[in-house]
């Protein structure tokens, strides 16, 4: 397994290109199933979760491939088989989201349960009561999900959860009403970027999504939908992660090809820390004159704070001078990368869903341990600023979900590389 190493210390200066969203084109591509044709999805991030899925699509015999360095082809004219094993969707949660294509175009689906998640429980009960609401059969059995709907037919569904509304089971329905006989609609929806995203593809494609980006989403079902072509949104984490970074490192940086209005949140909470933010067209930058302020951060469904910029503003606000709050409210127990954040020199503690950050303490390199995606970056970012030599291990997590991290931020003055295992 590879590991990243860094020299702390240098200061992020300069402009970075953001990647298409992972969360984004993940749905999009699972739409693709649902038109017997070929579709063109651009600006895809070359990520190993795209890789997943597309072994997935061509287990279930979906002809897919890239043609381009961000462009894939998926022609899902031959959609034979609906079954989805647990050796594929093991590696990804999401591969959940051929449940709602596979029942439109096959009217049955076998998919087997994502299994155990580092940064909590992930239960799929509203993805299973959604398609439920549209008239499908659905068992659980042998750890597989098996689902049948001789005709899918429109209901109202509401997806509100004990943590808030879901993105994964608001594009399962999306998916499976936009095929359904009749109208649907989902109320407790969930409002994130990247469920409007789906509806504009699904859109292109021939459906008919009204309210995508609101809590109350109309879905008027038709009898087909055809292949179309899409260029998928910039990636706001990804986007988020690289804005704190310049904050940690008391850098100045540019970002282009975001989206700042999908940031209101971070970048809110970023000037009420004393960062300079500047929004103009696609350019988002962030500079900082002096020190930074502690903060109080609840995450919550989009529009509020993201959880999965949660760990990335940890490390940066251990080095805070101050108390500040984090209470996170999506996945209440999504805080593994405390200890790890703890052992370069940081002072948190959990209260409860809150960790409380007792910042502006030198951190100082170590070997750490990546437990997911959005972990390993925030031990990057920490590592950015330690003293001396950071090494995290288990760094497999990132190439889920950014894109040329190490190139990315080389480009910005980082000393960091990665080592390949044979290296090591
Ligand atoms: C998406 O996961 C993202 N993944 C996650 O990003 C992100 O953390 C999450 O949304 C929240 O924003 C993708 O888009 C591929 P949810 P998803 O269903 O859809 C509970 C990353 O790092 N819930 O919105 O699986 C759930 O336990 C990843 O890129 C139920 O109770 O998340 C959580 O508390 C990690 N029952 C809350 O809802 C369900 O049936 C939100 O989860 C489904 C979810």
């Amino acid at each position: 397994m590879d590991n990243i190493e860094i020299i702390g210390g240098n200061p992020l200066r300069g402009e970075v290109e953001v990647s298409g969203a992972k969360n984004a084109a993940l749905p999009i591509m699972a739409a693709a199933l649902l038109a017997p044709g070929k579709s063109v999805i651009n600006r895809v991030p070359r990520l190993r979760d795209i890789e997943t899925m597309l072994q997935i699509f061509r287990h279930l015999g979906v002809r897919c491939g890239w043609t381009g360095p961000h462009t894939l082809e998926i022609d899902a004219a031959d959609l034979s088989d609906c079954a989805a094993p647990y050796e594929l969707v093991r590696k990804m949660r999401a591969s959940v989201l051929v449940l709602g294509p596979l029942l439109g175009r096959l009217g049955k689906a076998r998919v087997s349960i994502p299994g155990g998640c580092v940064i909590g429980p992930r239960p799929i009960d509203l993805h299973l009561k959604g398609l439920e609401g549209l008239s499908a059969q659905v068992e659980i059995e042998h750890g597989y999900i098996n689902a049948r709907a001789g005709n899918l037919k429109g209901g109202e569904i509401y997806l509100g959860g004990r943590f808030g509304s879901s993105v994964g089971a608001t594009c399962n329905c999306l998916l499976a009403a936009s095929v359904a006989a009749g109208t649907t609609t989902i109320v407790g929806a969930a409002c994130e970027p990247e469920v409007i995203d789906l509806a504009g593809f699904l859109n292109q494609m021939g459906g008919r999504i009204a309210g995508a980006g609101s809590p109350r989403i109309t879905v008027e079902g038709v009898k087909e939908l055809r292949p179309a072509e899409y260029n998928v949104i910039p990636d706001r984490i990804e986007a988020g992660t690289y804005l704190i970074a310049a904050a940690i490192t008391g850098g100045e940086i540019v970002l282009h090809g975001g989206r700042a209005d999908h940031l209101d949140a971070l970048l809110e909470r970023l000037q009420a820390m004393g960062a300079v933010i500047g929004r103009e067209g696609e350019k988002i930058s962030l500079r900082r004159e002096g020190g930074l302020s502690p903060v109080e951060i609840t995450t919550l469904p989009y529009p509020g704070f993201p959880t999965d910029l949660q760990a990335q503003m940890m490390a940066l606000l251990s080095t805070v001078p101050g108390i500040s709050v984090i209470i996170e409210k999506v996945y209440p127990e999504r805080f593994m990368h405390i200890a790890e954040l703890n052992r370069l020199g940081a002072e948190i503690s959990l209260e409860g869903p809150a960790a409380i950050v007792r910042g502006g303490r030198k951190l100082s390199g170590a070997e750490v341990m990546a437990s997911d995606l959005r972990a390993s970056a925030a031990l990057i970012l920490a590592g950015l600023v330690a003293e001396g030599r950071t090494t995290v291990r288990r760094v497999y997590h990132l190439d889920r979900g950014y894109e040329n991290m190490v190139e990315k931020l080389t480009a910005l003055g980082a000393a960091i590389r990665r080592l390949e295992e044979q290296d090591i």
